[in-house]
């Protein structure tokens, strides 16, 4: 089978930025609570009008540009995303027709929360893999911000909205998938989930302090088992490839809270500066913080050729998974 790989990175985050500052006036909190225990200073808030499909065609539009493609050379589009514009259609198609991407393309949405653009690199890696596809856009776009309580200090200082993407295409040498590494614990799917909107109507909302539709979340939980999940899934990746640790050069991890990269880094027994970290000016913004991180990570000269970068991801499900790419 040919081998797969990243011919280009692109990202967008919307013009607002919302700083810890600004929400200690709209919740009960402070730079210093939220700063301290999570590493977060600001995010990016998309304006009303503006969908996930629109920051996730202007990522893809930019991963097009640097791997020198145009929309014609794309034949699938998958979409990682928790906050689709609508139920349906995909958001997919909503950016097929942004890009002007011929209908001769496979589109669709996949949902792994924090974990989705891992999952989504690994379809689409496949897919390419059967040699039935010629190259891909794999976006993580997320527009948090609506189905975010923003009465509930626990949660909304936490998340913030945002696109990356990666076109992926055969190999010309470089930048190279080494291999990815998927998990799930559906037995934590309630630690961290939109309960109310969906099919079950158990889970319709009663209590009136909470607003509908919006994310609740089991923090302290969530923390203790997502250090365990990054851990697992950067070790058995690594021992599958033999690979140890300190051959990687750059870390890509989800950007969810600063304590849990910590606790990575302290296991995997590597220096804090082998992380590529920018959740200080984004806080989380689920399936588009890798592929954000990525591509920040690459237009600062932060990637060289012949690296190999270690990405790891949690998210609601509770989703885990973990990728190897060499560039
Ligand atoms: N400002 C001020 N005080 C606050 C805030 C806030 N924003 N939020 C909570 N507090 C208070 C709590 O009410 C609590 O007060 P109490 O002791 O009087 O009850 C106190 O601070 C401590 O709260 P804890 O929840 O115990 O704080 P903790 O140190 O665990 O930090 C945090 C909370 C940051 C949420 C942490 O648990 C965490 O990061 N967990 C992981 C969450 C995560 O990463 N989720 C994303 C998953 S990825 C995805 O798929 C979306």
């Amino acid at each position: 089978s040919p081998i797969i790989a990243i011919l280009g990175t692109g990202s967008y985050a919307p013009e607002k930025i919302l700083t810890n500052a600004d929400l200690s006036k709209i919740v009960d909190t402070s730079d210093e609570w939220i700063f301290s225990r999570t590493g977060i200073r600001e995010r990016r808030i998309a304006a009303d009008n503006e969908t996930t499909s629109m920051m996730a065609a202007a990522a893809g539009r930019a991963a097009l540009l640097d791997a020198g493609l145009t929309a014609a050379d794309i034949d699938l589009i998958i979409v990682a995303t928790v906050t689709p514009d609508m139920p349906m259609p995909a958001t997919a198609c909503f950016v097929q027709n942004h890009l002007g991407v011929s209908a001769h393309s496979a589109c669709f949405d996949l949902n792994a929360a924090c974990s989705g653009f891992l999952y989504a690199m690994d379809t689409a890696w496949a897919m390419l893999s059967s040699g039935r596809y010629k190259n891909a856009l794999v976006i993580g776009a997320e527009k948090l911000s609506k189905v975010l309580d923003w009465k509930d200090r626990t949660t909304c200082v936490l998340f913030g909205d945002g696109a990356g993407a990666v076109v992926l295409g055969t190999s010309r040498g470089t930048a190279q998938i080494l291999g990815t590494k998927l998990y799930a614990e559906g037995a934590h799917a309630r630690l961290l989930c939109i309960p109310d909107g969906g099919s079950n109507p158990a889970e319709t909302v009663t209590d009136p302090l909470r607003t509908p539709g919006t994310i609740t979340m089991k923090g302290r939980e969530i923390f203790k088992i997502a250090v365990r999940e990054m851990e697992e899934a950067a070790r058995e990746i690594l021992d599958q490839h033999q690979i140890s640790a300190t051959e990687i050069a750059c870390v890509i991890p989800h950007q969810a809270n600063l304590r849990i990269i910590d606790a990575l880094a302290q296991y995997l027994e590597l220096p804090s500066d082998r992380f590529f970290l920018n959740l200080e000016r984004y806080g989380n913004t689920s399936a588009a913080s890798i592929p954000l991180a990525l591509d920040e990570a690459r237009r600062s000269g932060r990637i060289k050729s012949g690296d190999t970068t270690l990405f790891v991801a949690f998210g609601a499900g509770l989703t885990y998974g973990s990728a190897l790419v060499r560039w």
